[in-house]
């Protein structure tokens, strides 16, 4: 048993991580066929990747999928700690389970990911959720398969989750939800300690996935027909600095973009680690996405101090400002908090003003969440939550005009979209637009899923816009 613990997660070592390749054990290849799995994620596409992984070590043992969890005979929850209430829902779905588990003995329930990583979750999971078989990590995943085997044949609760992040493997086996776009990990971890955020200590810190492993990954995906690429890290920015002393985000996005890929994306960027070359070599190549997301958390500075962002409302603005005018036609995203522990109106209204200056493209929009180990769990939060209610719903009000502005000027514009498939009506045909906009269109010929054709916007709304194919 190795059960979580925030003060070895929280410690830093420079010691080198090895990176060794992944080996299924023999003994247990497809020792379970015939029977089936179902698996929820939550939170963001960090999750969503990791349970391609998982998805395909689970058809290794030999499960089958279903989509219904009352017919599985595994079910695995990969789960979020990011906010309360991705807690709340993690832990629903256990009750529901429990009930499901009195009627149906021999299913056998799991959870991973980041609430696996909190030592009060796993403390609860062994007092009060008695009947989940196995816990494992977001350090240990390609540990999966020995785990559930374990669970199986052992009736005793099974928790193995590491607090260090260990070797980096590479080489797991992937299912992915998508044929022609695909997630890419690039780094895991993060080093910031933002004050709000429980990352740092879920996830561990920064490690680099090897440039050659990466650049081998896209080699393959392009040999498949894949269109599109999004390289993922909790923060991208940070690529190459524990590996290299001179190969950055900058030169892995060029190395790619030189490749025959049509769409490389990539996400979350931190504003401190973005640099020059890096808004540079976006604006460089066509093939790199216009299209940036770019969390600004709040628009006062003294809030801005007191969550360890390491930038200012005006350092910010300075770096939108460039990247707005190094990349032709680039939409940048964003994520704000409010109603962190001291906020004022006045702090609030800076954040407004940075709004009403950057007009988003698309912002998700938070209520502060206290996450306890974190530091601004242990500050004063004098704030009501009607008073975060209310202006969580003012900061909606001013990032939707947004939206729908940015996509008004597109209307009469032609589009290259990235085809998806067909709508629920089955009368038009939806996909994502360069600038990473959801787009339904009409089409008066025939067209494949994973093409990209021109669409021009015929009208805009404020989360999608409308089309018809041209050429
Ligand atoms: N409370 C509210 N929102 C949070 N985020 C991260 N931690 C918290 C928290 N404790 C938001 C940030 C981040 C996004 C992924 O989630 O805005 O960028
Ligand atoms: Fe949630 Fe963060 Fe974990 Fe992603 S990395 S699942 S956002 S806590």
């Amino acid at each position: 048993m190795h059960l979580p613990n925030y003060s070895d997660a929280r410690r830093r070592e420079d010691k080198d991580y090895k990176r060794v390749d992944f080996e299924f054990s023999e003994e247990i290849k497809n020792k379970y066929k015939g029977k089936t799995f179902f698996l929820k994620t939550y939170g963001c596409q960090m999750n969503e990747h990791d349970s391609e992984n998982i998805e395909a070590l689970l058809m290794t043992l030999g499960f089958s999928k279903v989509d219904d969890y009352e017919e599985a005979d595994l079910v695995l929850l990969n789960t979020c700690s990011i906010r309360e209430n991705a807690h709340n829902k993690a832990f629903g779905m256990l009750g529901r389970l429990k009930h499901l588990k009195e009627q149906k003995k021999d299913l056998i329930i799991g959870l991973c990911g980041c609430m696996a990583q909190e030592a009060s979750v796993v403390e609860e999971i062994m007092q009060k959720y008695k009947f989940v078989n196995f816990v494992f990590g977001t350090h240990n995943l390609y540990q999966l398969p020995e785990i559930i085997d374990k669970a199986v044949s052992e009736s005793k609760q099974q928790i193995e989750v590491f607090s260090k992040e260990g070797d980096l493997v590479e080489g797991l086996p992937v299912v992915r939800a998508n044929n022609y776009k695909a997630y890419v990990n690039i780094i895991y971890g993060c080093n910031k300690f933002c004050t709000y955020c429980i990352v740092p200590y879920t996830r561990g810190r920064e490690r680099s996935r090897v440039k050659e492993d990466i650049l081998k990954e896209i080699d393959e995906l392009i040999s498949s027909g894949y269109k599109e690429v999004t390289l993922l890290g909790q923060n991208v920015n940070a690529y190459g600095k524990d590996l290299y002393e001179d190969y950055t985000l900058a030169n892995l996005l060029e190395d790619i973009a030189k490749k025959d890929i049509p769409r490389v994306r990539f996400m979350t960027s931190h504003p401190w680690d973005f640099t020059d070359s890096m808004v540079e070599v976006i604006g460089k190549y066509q093939n790199i996405m216009p299209s940036v997301h770019l969390p600004v958390q709040s628009g006062s500075s003294r809030i801005l101090k007191l969550m360890g962002r390491r930038y200012t409302k005006e350092s910010y603005l300075e770096l939108f400002n460039k990247i707005k005018k190094t990349v032709p036609g680039v939409a940048i995203s964003t994520d704000i908090i409010v109603g962190f522990p001291g906020e004022t109106e006045e702090d609030f209204l800076e954040t407004l003003d940075l709004v009403e200056k950057c007009k988003y493209d698309n912002a998700f929009t938070f209520i502060f969440s206290p996450r306890e180990g974190t530091p601004a769990c242990k500050l004063k939060d004098d704030v009501s939550l009607e008073e975060k209610e209310n202006r969580l719903q003012r900061l909606n009000t001013v990032v939707n005009k947004y939206f729908l502005e940015n996509n008004k000027k597109l209307e009469g514009r032609v589009v290259p979209v990235l085809v998806e498939g067909l709508s629920e009506k089955n009368d038009m045909y939806f996909g994502y637009t360069d600038t990473n906009k959801l787009i339904n269109f009409f089409v008066d010929r025939k067209i494949e899923v994973g093409d990209i054709v021109n669409v021009k916007v015929t009208s805009a709304k404020t989360w999608s816009l409308d089309g018809e194919l041209v050429e």
